[in-house]
């Protein structure tokens, strides 16, 4: 047995079964790449899942990381911290948000939306709490997050779900505006679905929705957390397509690993929170609002904004001249560096393949292929990329 098989049967006995995982385990990684326990080298184009925005081992954050260790790792929200405020001061700079609530995953942050609508609807005296989502939506695991989650499958055997949550067809302004009625509070989406099979929203039919959500006084909701900070090559998603929502669920890259989220709202959304209304024990720690701080000063000052578009647009380039060589690749999808390859097959034959051949590739649905490096990725990695993928495909057609 190789050591890295060792570690997964070992991580089998004893790590609840609740991934498919790969027979991989790893030990370190650089810049892009990642090392397992045997010291097999991968070019990384999962990053955690968008989560690794500056890749490993970056100088800055990991100082940073050090640094505010040896001042304070937490303390609790019932005082005020020097890194956390600064990264709220920062990301208000920078959005058109004023406030901001810290916590610590994806699906936190949706949690706090969704409380948020309803208190909203509470302080304006609205009789309705209903909130819509999109079909093929995703925003993750805990009742409400899932219930919010528009496929079928991450509801099985959970009934029952949290009520007051209807599902509308993604991209679709007559479903939408079929279904928003008196009980409607709050429309939830992500600007550019990810789970779902990587599918941006229109620009129209977002300017739609919120002229919609202006007309009848309902929160418009953007699930930020795997599209924002720095993915489509703006900081935040919404910036990329000119439309402003009044509350917006950031997570994944926004501490480039250090588990983070942040739920952002305009005043006139956030003054529906009261003190006691929400709470969470470590969101906003000093640890991972630091690490923050680097993510979003890269971002801003360090150039990486620049990257982001100059290496989406390669990556488009590259994925479309797959496509006119390949039948399988169905569409090219996407924004900076949060792409997808919609194949006419399965895609996981094609993503083992390509890690066989050492490049890390994730999947969204069944028949997508994801791309979401970390976004210093440079030219030379994005070919030596496409190189692997190319001789996974060109073996898939065989
Ligand atoms: C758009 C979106 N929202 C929410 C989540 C849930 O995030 P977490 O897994 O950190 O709870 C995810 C995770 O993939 C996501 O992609």
């Amino acid at each position: 047995m190789t050591k890295t098989q060792e570690l997964a049967a070992r991580g089998a006995e004893v790590v609840m079964n609740t991934y498919s995982r790969f027979p991989i385990a790893f030990d370190h990684g650089q810049g892009v790449y990642i090392w397992d326990m045997d010291g097999k080298k991968y070019l990384d184009f999962v990053a955690g899942i968008a989560v690794n925005s500056l890749g490993y081992n970056h100088k800055k954050l990991c100082e940073k990381i050090a640094d505010q260790c040896q001042k304070l790792i937490h303390v609790s929200n019932l005082y005020y911290t020097e890194p956390q405020i600064e990264l709220a001061e920062i990301l208000c700079k920078n959005s058109c948000f004023d406030k901001v609530f810290f916590c610590n995953s994806g699906a936190e942050t949706i949690e706090s939306m969704l409380k948020l609508a309803r208190k909203y609807a509470d302080m304006k005296n609205k009789p309705g709490r209903d909130i819509i989502t999109m079909e093929k939506s995703f925003h993750g695991r805990t009742y409400g997050a899932v219930t919010a989650t528009g496929q079928d499958k991450y509801h099985k055997g959970l009934s029952p779900m949290l009520p007051g949550i209807k599902h509308v067809p993604f991209n679709d302004f007559d479903a939408l505006l079929n279904t928003v009625d008196e009980n409607t509070c709050a429309i939830l989406m992500e600007p550019i679905q990810g789970e779902g099979g990587i599918i941006p929203a229109d620009k129209e039919y977002l300017k739609k929705v919120r002229a919609l959500c202006d007309e009848k006084d309902i929160l418009l909701l953007f699930d930020e957390v795997q599209c924002g900070v720095g993915r489509t090559g703006e900081l935040f998603a919404y910036q990329t397509y000119g439309i402003e929502p009044d509350a917006a669920a950031f997570a994944k890259g926004l501490a480039g690993g250090v588990p983070i989220g942040a739920m952002m709202a305009k005043d006139s959304a956030a003054s529906a929170f009261k003190p006691g209304d929400h709470a969470s024990t470590f969101g906003g720690n000093s640890l991972a609002t630091a690490a923050g701080t680097v993510v979003i000063n890269e971002l801003i000052c360090g150039g990486l904004l620049e990257n982001v578009k100059k290496q989406g647009t390669l990556l488009t380039k590259k994925l479309l001249e797959l496509k006119e060589k390949y039948d399988i690749i169905k569409d090219v999808r996407g924004i900076g560096l949060m792409q997808g390859i919609e194949l006419t097959i399965p895609a996981s034959p094609v993503i083992s393949d390509a890690i066989d051949k050492g490049l890390l590739l994730v999947g969204a649905g069944t028949n997508v292929i994801r791309f979401v490096p970390a976004l210093i990725i440079t030219d030379k990695e994005i070919e030596e990329a496409m190189d692997i993928l190319e001789k996974a495909i060109a073996n898939a057609v065989k």
